[in-house]
């Protein structure tokens, strides 16, 4: 039996005050809150909330000697890590293992999604991405915000695109040609892969696009909020201070 990956579980958010972003992800976007739990092995306090098909996750350091905190005060608050489901996290990391890729836990933990595992972040072209097996069939928690697209700067998008392939067996989405890649599932979560020289240089895990049926209600609660954002028609964009350092993009759903 092998680790099959079938979609992004979520994406994780370092944080430095977890109540403080509550008020954006939760009480303005409108994410319910699945599950928060202190994780201590990690040094952090973590919360799932439900966006769609997959979830955000939020990370508060709880001690200044953890990678999450070194993350914070190195890079600030910001995107930190992917995760994908795969149905059998032992066998996807022997598998893992036995082509000799680096990780950084060689056994699977109990994490806040379930049975987990890092990758090194080397693996992944310097995202780390983190592999869940989540303890059984989680309900359908409805969201009137939904996770649709993770952007990744590359150096070289299809060498990025063939990792990602190879290690999780991610399915292709069409696109129209040109140097970006797109992996993941027509009409739910997608990574889009594009060239660094298009996002001011950055590599790594640059932007997160969302969708929201019902646009009306969810500028109201942003101009309550009063974040600096951009709107434009049919969509709107939140300025990373803001968004615990998240390039945030959010469009009127339609179906592809
Ligand atoms: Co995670």
């Amino acid at each position: 039996m092998t680790g099959t990956v079938t979609n992004i579980h979520h994406v994780g958010i370092v944080v430095r005050d977890l109540h403080r972003a509550y008020r954006f992800w939760r009480d303005t976007l409108g994410l319910p809150l699945v599950k928060e739990a202190e994780l201590a092995d990690q040094g952090v306090r973590a919360a799932l909330l439900a966006a769609g098909d997959s979830e955000i996750e939020l990370l508060e350091p709880l001690s200044p000697d953890t990678g999450v905190a070194r993350f914070l005060a190195s890079r600030g608050e910001g995107l930190h890590h992917l995760c994908f489901r795969t149905s059998h996290v032992d066998h996807h990391l022997e598998q893992l293992k036995a082509r000799k890729v680096a990780l950084l836990d060689t056994a699977a933990r109990d994490g806040l999604a379930g049975r987990i595992a890092f990758l090194h972040p080397k693996a992944c072209h310097g995202v780390l991405v983190e592999l869940a097996t989540p303890p059984g069939a989680e309900a359908v928690v409805e969201s009137p915000v939904r996770f649709k697209r993770l952007v990744i700067g590359c150096r070289a998008p299809q060498e990025t695109a063939h990792t990602y392939r190879s290690l999780f067996d991610l399915p292709d989405v069409e696109i129209n040609g040109g140097p970006r890649t797109m992996l993941g599932w027509a009409g739910g979560s997608t990574l889009l892969m594009v060239p660094a020289s298009e996002v001011g240089g950055m590599e790594g895990m640059v932007a997160l696009s969302m969708v929201a049926p019902d646009m009306p209600p969810l500028i109201a609660r942003l101009e309550a909020f009063g974040p600096a954002m951009l709107l434009g028609a049919g969509e709107l964009t939140v300025e990373p201070q803001s968004s615990h350092g998240v390039h945030l993009h959010i469009s009127r759903w339609h179906f592809p």
